[in-house]
């Protein structure tokens, strides 16, 4: 079987996620093209060593343009915080690599522009990682608008709500601080939202927004602190907090659709609540990640005596991906979506066919959530072709 090189810049949170989705794909679908898991980069030589033996990478490096400039590496996966996004991609990209790119696409809607120029330039394929898409719940939702069973869509009802930053205490991690992340939930969590929106309802057409700062200071972390849930820090320093702690727009779409989306870190007791409401014509879908096995589905076009929403459980052979997996009913996770995305993106790769969501998409996603902190800005609603 061909086999081709990856090399992981970032260890962490989602370069575990990606490590397993590398590993995993071959055991569970039939890969066109075998990765090898080649070298892994991060900031931090030791955990980064630890990190690589766990996962099987073949070697280390600390420094991220030699690993993009290795002849011998034919996909960058780039699994570091936001800010670095861009000039990876714009160097893997001119050293005619594949991408796989973290979410959310970069630290502002004009550096996703020059990011989608570098890769519309190159011969690589490139792909986003909105994994949400690639649930088998969220594929059937996909199916049922597709088919017409929703008719005409009037309304997209968005919501991803986490709490893990309420505490005062929780540091000033890169996630906090404008020149890292670019903006706070707006960014992290809006963008899955929005991507689904597209994907679901189709284009914006404007927006308007609120933003909220609740906390704006917080203490400095301790230098090895990225991101643990329940991190606190032992310093008294104190920094200030550069992106808004909440963010709720409404959307407009091309097709006369209205939607909302509410993306917030300061809901307490939600973890993950990756929601979203579908309702047209015909029918409604209503969708949570904290359930991701599930899709409910009401239609107007059952009988009235017996109308109601009724829970699937996307679990069957029939439903995209399982048949790959375990026997109806025996559930699936969120690993399961990163490695949908790796069977698809080698697949894409080895067919030479485009791969979506792809860094066109990244880029449309950034300019409907920079259209947003524009409209909370100025108080005025923002249509997105003044955002060309
Ligand atoms: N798709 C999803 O569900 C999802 C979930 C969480 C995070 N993300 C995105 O993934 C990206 C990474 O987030 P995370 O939570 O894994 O962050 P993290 O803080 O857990 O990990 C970041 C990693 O980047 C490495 N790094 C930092 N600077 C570096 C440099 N100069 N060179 C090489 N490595 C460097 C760090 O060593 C660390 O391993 C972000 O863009 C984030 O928005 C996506």
């Amino acid at each position: 079987m061909k086999k081709m090189n990856v090399a992981i810049i970032g260890d962490k949170f989602m370069g575990k996620a990606h490590s397993n989705a590398w590993k995993q794909a071959g055991y569970f679908f039939d890969l066109p093209i075998q990765p090898v898991l080649k070298v892994a980069c991060g900031r931090n030589a030791e955990q980064l060593k630890e990190f690589a033996q766990r996962w099987g990478w073949e070697e280390v490096e600390t420094d991220w343009r030699k690993v993009v400039g290795r002849k011998d590496i034919d996909i960058v996966d780039v699994s570091t915080p936001t800010y670095l996004h861009h000039d990876i991609v714009i160097a893997a990209a001119k050293a005619g690599k594949h991408i796989y790119c973290e979410k959310p696409t970069a630290v502002s809607y004009q550096e996703a522009k020059e990011m989608y120029q570098a890769v519309k330039a190159a011969k690589g394929k490139h792909y986003i990682n909105f994994n949400y898409r690639r649930c088998p719940a969220i594929q059937l939702a996909k199916r049922l608008i597709d088919e017409g069973k929703l008719g005409r869509i009037y309304h997209w009802r968005g919501a991803y709500l986490q709490s893990w930053i309420m505490d005062p205490a929780f540091p000033l991690t890169w996630h906090l601080r404008k020149e890292t992340a670019g903006a706070g939930p707006q960014y992290d969590l809006g963008s899955h939202n929005v991507d689904l929106a597209r994907f679901l309802v189709g284009e914006v057409k404007s927006v308007m927004a609120m933003t909220a700062h609740f906390i704006t200071e917080r203490p400095l972390p301790d230098e090895s602190v990225a991101r643990t849930f329940q991190a606190g820090s032992k310093g008294t320093e104190k920094g200030k907090v550069g992106v808004e702690d909440a963010a709720f727009m409404t959307l407009e779409f091309e097709n006369g659709a209205l939607g909302a989306v509410e993306s917030t870190r300061f809901a307490g007791g939600r973890k993950n609540y990756n929601y979203f409401e579908v309702y047209g014509s015909k029918g409604s879908i209503l969708f949570d990640m904290e359930r991701m096995n599930e899709l409910e589905y009401f239609s107007m076009e059952d009988p009235d005596y017996a109308q109601g929403f009724r829970t699937i459980l996307a679990t069957e052979p029939v439903h995209a991906y399982v048949a790959n997996w375990w026997p109806p009913g025996h559930a699936i996770g969120y690993e399961h979506e990163h490695v949908h995305a790796v069977v698809d993106f080698l697949k894409a790769v080895d067919s030479d066919k485009e791969m979506t969501p792809n860094l066109y998409d990244g880029m449309k996603v950034m300019q409907v959530l920079d259209a947003g902190l524009e409209s909370a800005r100025t108080g005025k609603k923002v249509a997105l072709k003044d955002m060309e």
